[in-house]
């Protein structure tokens, strides 16, 4: 592979003066993995942020969990101007009793920073400036990107303590719902969030086992998140990785994601999601790797995703539109990608590529998916990729371009399955395509290359353009066909 040079120039905290270090022991903290060191560290979070909020200019204060120690904690509340720093050796324990977190089900973060400015947690010792990204590019190993756990901090969400029962397709999870203000088994504490923030920086750290999802940033703007490793529970249900909901200006890169539930997950549901980034990132789920759309009032536009590693997962780009925001200006390049099919439980029918849109409910107006382009994939997937625009309407001006796709069987579960959920026609039995196509207007698949291996159990027809798709304004250009009778 060439290898490609360029300036990843992200300044958002930037070099950072840290002119206040506190010290969690100071206010009695234990580390001893038993007793709640809850009010120590916020006294010291708040005492730390007053000092430094006296003073004028940009420094920061930092808050150290020294090591060695196991913190048990609930909710802590960051301020501005602070950086919580776990040093390494050092671990902060997510207390699994809902009394230590507060009463209402939107603030059940183990980190909660809501309405401040200039706030990040990291678990690394080297300082508090952006390490050198440089010229890191190219499509990552598991251990290129992210943190190791010797050299940082951890923050550890106990999820095993959340499961009521567990089962190797999927876990039964505790339900904290109380007052009906969520669902049965998505009533769990998220890990970390930002609501209302800007400047916004978590870095050089690892994320263990989030009950529910992990990094939730809400309404906010100028967001780094790098070299963060999330080591989640592949059985665990709506166990997220990233979320970055109605934010503008985020980059995210050098990320390791290995979790149960979707890595990378932009949501819409109050404001649109612009100039999102997201670079360099190893990811394993059983759902799918890049998510846009589970909740979508807004639009998301301007985002790039290039360097991405997508591996074993049940779906790959997916973007699974259902309520009235739309998606443009979206480019996906530069990704490897192996799908394979899991339980049915799981949304997902090993779909390197998912392209959707339609309404969640008759009385949603769905919005539609245009101008977004997938460039240079290399994908090996049970299943082909599925493109179908809402009943009525069209998805349009998308690309194809550089896509190598090998077929090929991982599993004995049963093809031949369309996945239109959540909504919509549910699960359609249906034959195999290499790509299925459905109500779309303008696309162009240029250099796309679909090969077949002989061990395919159902038929696979090696392109299917089903009929209320506009089949004049499909253009192939060096399509090409590979029948194999075995795949190395
Ligand atoms: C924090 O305080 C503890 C207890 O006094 C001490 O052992 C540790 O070295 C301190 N850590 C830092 C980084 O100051
Ligand atoms: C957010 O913070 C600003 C400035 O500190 C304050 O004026 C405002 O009331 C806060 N808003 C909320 C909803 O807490
Ligand atoms: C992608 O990840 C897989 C699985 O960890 C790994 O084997 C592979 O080397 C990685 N890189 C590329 C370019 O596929
Ligand atoms: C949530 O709790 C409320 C009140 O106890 C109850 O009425 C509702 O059925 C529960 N819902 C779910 C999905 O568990
Ligand atoms: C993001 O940018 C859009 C468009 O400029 C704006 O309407 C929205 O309020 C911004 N979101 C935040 C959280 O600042
Ligand atoms: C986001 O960061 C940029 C660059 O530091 C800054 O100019 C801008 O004001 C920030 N946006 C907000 C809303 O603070
Ligand atoms: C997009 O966000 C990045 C930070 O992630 C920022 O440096 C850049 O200026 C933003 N671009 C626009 C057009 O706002
Ligand atoms: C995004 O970042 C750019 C460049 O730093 C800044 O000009 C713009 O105001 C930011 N957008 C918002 C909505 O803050
Ligand atoms: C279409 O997407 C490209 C990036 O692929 C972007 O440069 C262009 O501005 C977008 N155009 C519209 C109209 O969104
Ligand atoms: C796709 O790959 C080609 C050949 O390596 C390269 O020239 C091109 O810049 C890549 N496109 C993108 C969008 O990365
Ligand atoms: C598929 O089923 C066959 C026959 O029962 C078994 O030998 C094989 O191990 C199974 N493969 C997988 C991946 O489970």
């Amino acid at each position: 592979m060439a290898v490609i040079f360029f300036a990843l120039t992200i300044v958002l905290v930037g070099a950072v003066d840290a002119e206040i270090s506190c010290n969690v022991t100071t206010f009695g903290a234990t580390g001893d993995g038993v007793s709640y060191d809850t009010p120590a560290i916020q006294q010291t979070i708040d005492s730390c942020a007053a000092e430094i909020n006296e003073q004028d200019g940009d420094d920061f204060a930092v808050v150290i969990i020294p090591a060695p120690g196991r913190y048990l904690t609930g909710t802590l509340f960051l301020r501005s101007r602070t950086i919580l720093h776990i040093s390494p050796g050092a671990t902060l324990l997510a207390s699994p009793s809902q009394d230590h977190y507060p009463a209402l089900e939107s603030r059940w973060y183990l980190i909660l920073a809501e309405n401040v400015s200039n706030v990040g947690i990291t678990g690394s010792d080297v300082g508090y400036t952006e390490p050198n990204v440089g010229s890191d590019v190219g499509i990552p190993g598991p251990a290129d990107v992210g943190a190791t756990s010797s050299d940082v901090g951890v923050i550890d969400g106990q999820s095993c303590k959340f499961v009521e029962s567990f089962n190797s397709i999927k876990n039964v999870m505790v339900s904290w719902n109380q007052t009906g203000a969520c669902y049965g088994d998505e009533c769990r504490p998220r890990l970390l969030g930002f609501l209302d923030c800007d400047r916004v920086h978590i870095w050089n750290i690892q994320l263990h086992q989030p009950a529910y999802w992990c990094i939730h940033v809400v309404r906010s703007n100028n967001i780094s998140i790098h070299h963060v490793s999330i080591l989640g529970d592949f059985d665990t249900p709506n166990n997220d990785g990233i979320d970055i909901d109605s934010s503008n200006n985020t980059s995210i890169y050098s990320c390791n994601i290995d979790t149960g539930d979707d890595a990378i997950c932009p949501k819409t549901n109050d404001g649109p999601v612009h100039n999102l980034t997201v670079s360099r990132c190893w990811i394993r789920t059983k759902s799918c790797g890049v998510k846009l759309g589970s909740a979508s009032t807004s639009d998301f536009y301007g985002l790039r995703f290039n360097w991405i590693n997508i591996t074993e997962s049940h779906r790959g780009i997916g973007l699974q539109l259902r309520d009235s925001g739309n998606i443009y200006d979206v480019i996906f390049s530069n990704f490897n990608i192996m799908t394979r099919y899991y339980d049915q439980s799981w949304w997902g029918r090993a779909e390197p590529i998912y392209v959707t849109s339609c309404p969640r409910s008759p009385a949603t107006v769905v919005g539609s998916i245009y101008n977004v382009s997938f460039v240079n994939i290399t994908a090996v997937s049970e299943n082909g990729i599925f493109m179908s625009g809402p009943e009525g309407g069209l998805l349009r001006d998308l690309m194809l371009e550089n896509i190598q796709l090998q077929l090929q069987r991982f599993t004995n579960y049963t093809g031949g399955l369309l996945d239109y959920r959540p909504g919509c026609q549910g699960l359609v039995d249906h034959q195999n395509s290499g790509i299925f196509i459905e109500r779309i207007s303008n696309l162009l698949l240029n250099n796309v290359q679909v090969s077949f291996g002989s061990d395919l159990q159902r038929p696979f027809v090696p392109i299917e353009i089903a009929p209320a798709t506009i089949p004049e304004s499909i253009e192939f250009v060096d399509f090409s066909l590979f029948y194999q009778t075995s795949l190395g």
